[in-house]
């Protein structure tokens, strides 16, 4: 088991920014690249009175017509321009590596936006020389489709085009056709575009959708299967996950390990974790960072977490790192599926003690150190494409992805125009504001885990063990690293716990080094210890 701490994306906290959500410098109601840099103090100014996370995720921010949410892009090489400048790009760049920050970008390779010129082209005719970097295929037969894929929003995944009676194929959104990455100068293409930000210095990428890259040359049918929604009547067999999408993660690997220093994570879009670890980081083959499905869906129970973990843990190969998070662009909030049934601040203090003390690599989704929850969206105001497909069933992703809540002044202080998605009602009791210099809130107890984190070497990269015989409730665990040692107590339940307190590696007795209830700095003794309802202790 590899616990080094060297390469940094062990060691970091990543910080998911959606940019168009985070802050408004030009009064245009949508967040940008300025915004951003404008607010890096409050993500990390060097001292433990900032959040502390070392490094940055934005979602897209290149060139597009934002039918996706920035996931379509038209243009590779440039920022769009509701974000900012190339500019602002670079300032934003130097800025965090001046203080020490890591940029990550996101980057997707499996399709481009429809009004990419690439894509423009391709259509235009049957002997255009690219029609073939996006896949077109003659119906099976009149007004049907090449096969019976379905597109993950539903529905079939091809489009009948009708100036060439072809069809083309796309995974996602008809608006994001899928490139072909069977085709040499297409995939050229796509290289070429992932090397341009490396060059520029970003540190590394978040590849969407990664196991869709390819699809089976024969476009043979799936094998059916039960499942609710259309999308999952289908085994995905033929048209995600292929060997070949594998290959082309090593590609990258490849390409990614010739410059210093960067890294890969990727979204490994399945329900089995299985599939998923077959893309985590087994040395200098495939994704540092796999991110799961599965851990990030678990409901709030400290045994289903814990099992989640183990599996994890047993099942990444002997030199992959794991990867955590609860939150992000595409789920609901989660502070507010937690709260079913319990108190909602509290166990989002119980998950962030969790995540961060967990080993692997923690990615926080802005706002959730606020405790923002996931916003009800009416009708009128939903943008997201998937959300308005399945109106009134709430899947849209909307919900997640409103402005940040920097104050109880107008729009939360996001911006002094009406923001293009609505602000959260919760403003007015839920922002950075409020919660900065208030000892208890859910900011602070982000803020004490992240330093308490990067102080303790077994947190960073200490060995994982599960506490057994705990109380129904309850998930315990150690760190240990040479020297330095940790333990966890996280209480799922409001209901105090009696738990067995493990001796100390080294002997002599734990010391507190935060909790949930109460200062740190006490002495435990090995042997009996009452957790308080949800309380989340953590000792060294
Ligand atoms: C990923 C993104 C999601 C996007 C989709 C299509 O799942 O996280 O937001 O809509 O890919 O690019």
């Amino acid at each position: 088991m590899d616990n080094s701490t060297s390469p940094w994306w062990k060691s970091s906290v990543i910080y998911q920014v959606s940019v168009g959500s985070f802050r408004d410098s030009n009064s245009d109601g949508f967040g940008d690249l300025r915004g951003l840099l404008e607010s890096l103090d409050y993500i990390n100014d060097g001292t433990p009175r900032s959040l502390g996370a070392d490094a940055i995720w934005l979602n897209p921010v290149m060139k597009t017509p934002f039918v996706d949410f920035g996931y379509d892009v038209s243009d590779y090489y440039s920022i769009d321009p509701r974000f900012g400048t190339m500019a602002d790009f670079d300032e934003l760049l130097a800025e965090c590596h001046r203080r020490g920050m890591k940029l990550i970008m996101d980057m997707v390779l499996n399709h481009t936006s429809q009004d990419h010129p690439w894509f423009a082209e391709s259509r235009s005719s049957r002997d255009n020389p690219k029609r073939d970097w996006y896949i077109w295929r003659d119906g099976r037969a009149p007004g049907k489709p090449p096969n019976k894929w379905k597109a993950v929003v539903e529905g079939s995944a091809w489009v009948l085009d009708e100036p060439s009676m072809q069809w083309y194929y796309h995974a996602f959104l008809p608006e994001q056709p899928d490139i072909n990455w069977r085709n040499t100068e297409a995939r050229q293409a796509m290289l070429d575009a992932f090397k341009f930000w490396l060059d520029k210095g970003v540190d590394g990428y978040r590849l969407d959708l990664i196991n869709y890259l390819y699809e089976d040359e024969q476009l043979r049918d799936n094998p059916h299967k039960l499942g609710v929604r259309m999308y999952e009547w289908q085994k995905h067999v033929y048209d995600r996950s292929l060997p070949e999408s594998v290959a082309a993660t090593k590609l990258l690997r490849r390409i990614t390990d010739s410059y210093s220093e960067r890294m890969m994570m990727g979204e490994v879009y399945t329900d089995t974790p299985e599939e998923a670890a077959k893309y985590a980081g087994d040395g200098e083959n495939a994704l540092h960072l796999s991110f799961y499905l599965d851990f990030a869906m678990t409901s709030w129970s400290a045994e289903k977490f814990r099992a989640s973990v183990d599996h994890l843990e047993h099942l990444l190969p002997e030199k992959a790192w794991p990867c955590y998070y609860f939150s992000n662009h595409d789920l609901v909030r989660h502070i507010t599926r937690f709260a079913r049934g319990g108190d909602a601040v509290a166990r989002a203090k119980v998950a962030a003690a969790m995540i961060l003390t967990l080993r692997g690599t923690p990615i926080l989704y802005y706002g959730e150190e606020i405790g923002m929850p996931n916003s009800r969206i009416k009708r009128s105001d939903m943008v997201d494409p998937v959300g308005l497909k399945w109106w009134p069933i709430p899947v849209g992703r909307d919900g997640s992805r409103t402005p940040m809540q920097w104050s109880a002044s107008g729009n939360a202080g996001f911006s002094s125009a009406r923001p293009w998605l609505p602000v959260d009602p919760s403003y007015v009791t839920v922002n950075v504001e409020r919660q900065e210099h208030e000892p208890r809130s859910l900011l602070s107890w982000y803020r004490s885990l992240i330093h308490a984190r990067r102080e303790t070497p077994a947190l960073l990269a200490g060995n994982y063990r599960p506490l057994d015989g705990m109380p129904g409730g309850v998930f315990a665990y150690t760190r240990e690293l040479e020297e330095s040692c940790a333990a966890v107590f996280l209480n799922f339940v409001s209901r105090p716990q009696s738990v067995k307190v493990p001796s100390r590696p080294g002997g002599g007795s734990w010391k507190v080094l935060l909790s949930t209830h109460g200062p740190g700095g006490d002495e435990l003794e090995p042997g009996k210890l009452r957790l308080q309802p949800d309380q989340a202790l953590i000792c060294a």
